[in-house]
């Protein structure tokens, strides 16, 4: 395992903002997750876990040991006429692992296709897109806890997923290092296009059957044309939540505002769209200097050149009042933001 002193993390997340990180390493195996560890252990310092940065806001320098978490490899660990379940290394991309089941004829990711970042990460904020969310395929988490070393392993209900969320942003936060997941896929082609704009594609298209493939691809066009690929112009993917309303507080908003796409949770509550909040403030394409407001998907912030994250936050913290003073709605930024208190 090399240490990296003074790293500059550019390259490490992609809304590309130039903080640097006290020191970095990248663990391929077990034994180096636990040399990093033990390092920092003995040195008396924090550690941070990183996957592909796809889903962090780095606000200043991290005062830290960055642990890259790039261990990889995929199991099949049973199969029978009708399921299969693998076991998945944190460090794999999710991308590319949606790619390997289709392949290998194993189905249930495909609406999940694109999502940039780590398999390790998957579960952190129970990442989810077009109508599925990871917690409907997740079996177990396996993790090492980063006091100590301890393997432990989480099954579905201990990770108490929610949208965005699960007990890794809460009790468990900065705790562990996933190490695998579990998931159960079918054999069974089946799939899921209840979402809008996947139902709204198949009905344009009656001549396309919507086999898991076809969900798969028509997935990876959808995405492509809406959000912008951080490698030209570097994001986070959406910023913001959607905030999730109680019921009568949604229908008093939809009575003054009927064009508010909105999304019944079931539970009396009501998920709202924050990209349709955020447009009807005036922000969409906004430009300021090196931040913007993506010109096509309100909820994409974008670093256009050498922005720092405050500055980021900055015209973050704008979006948000404005928000909350047209629409009396509050938003939560959804990346974990780091270089503040550490
Ligand atoms: P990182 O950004 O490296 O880390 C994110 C958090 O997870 C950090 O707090 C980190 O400490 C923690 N973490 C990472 N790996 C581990 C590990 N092994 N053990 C413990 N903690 C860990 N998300 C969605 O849910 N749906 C989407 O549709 C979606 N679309 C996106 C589109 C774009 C263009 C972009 C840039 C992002 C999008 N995201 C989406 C967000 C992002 O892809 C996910 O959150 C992804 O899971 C992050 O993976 P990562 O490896 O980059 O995590
Ligand atoms: N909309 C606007 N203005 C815009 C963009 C969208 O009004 O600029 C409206 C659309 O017309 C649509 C609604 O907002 O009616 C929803 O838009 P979209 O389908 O693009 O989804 P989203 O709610 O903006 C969420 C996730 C995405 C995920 C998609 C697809 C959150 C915070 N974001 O976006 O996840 O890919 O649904 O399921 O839940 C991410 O987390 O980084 C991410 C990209």
């Amino acid at each position: 395992m090399k240490l990296y002193h003074d790293k500059l993390m550019y390259e490490h997340n992609t809304l590309a903002l130039h903080a640097r990180a006290d020191t970095f390493a990248c663990v391929t195996n077990d034994a180096e997750l636990l040399e990093a560890l033990a390092w920092a252990r003995t040195a008396g310092v924090d550690v941070v876990v990183l996957g592909q940065g796809s889903n962090i806001i780095l606000a200043g320098d991290v005062q830290a040991l960055v642990v890259q978490q790039a261990v990889r490899g995929i199991e099949v660990l049973d199969a029978s006429d009708t399921d299969v379940i693998l076991r998945v290394a944190a460090g794999e991309n999710w991308h590319k692992l949606v790619q390997w089941t289709l392949q290998n004829g194993y189905y249930g990711l495909e609406n999940l296709a694109l999502i940039p970042g780590t398999v390790g990460a998957s579960p952190i904020q129970n990442i989810g897109a077009y109508g599925v969310e990871l917690h409907s395929l997740l079996l177990r988490v396996h993790a090492r806890r980063i006091a100590d070393d301890k393997p432990v392993t989480l099954d579905n209900a201990a990770c108490q997923f929610g949208y965005r969320d699960s007990v890794f942003k809460r009790e468990c936060k900065d705790q562990l290092v996933i190490t695998a997941i579990d998931i159960k896929l079918s054999r069974r082609p089946s799939v899921n296009i209840g979402y809008p704009a996947l139902a709204a594609f198949f009905a344009d298209r009656p001549h396309i059957e919507p086999t898991p493939q076809a969900v798969f691809d028509a997935v990876v066009g959808i995405r492509s044309s809406k959000l912008p690929d951080p490698s030209v112009e570097p994001n986070a993917g959406s910023f913001f939540k959607n905030p999730s309303l109680r019921s009568e507080a949604a229908a008093r908003l939809l009575a003054k505002h009927p064009d508010l796409p909105c999304f019944s949770q079931g539970s009396g509550s009501v998920k709202v769209s924050a990209a349709w909040l955020i447009e009807q403030c005036g922000w969409k394409g906004h430009r300021a200097g090196d931040q913007g407001v993506h010109p096509q998907h309100a909820l994409v912030l974008v670093n256009y050149g050498s922005g720092s994250g405050a500055q980021l936050l900055t015209l973050a913290n704008k979006i948000v009042a404005s928000v909350y003073e047209k629409f009396g709605v509050a938003l939560e930024i959804e990346p974990r933001i780091y270089g503040f208190n550490l």
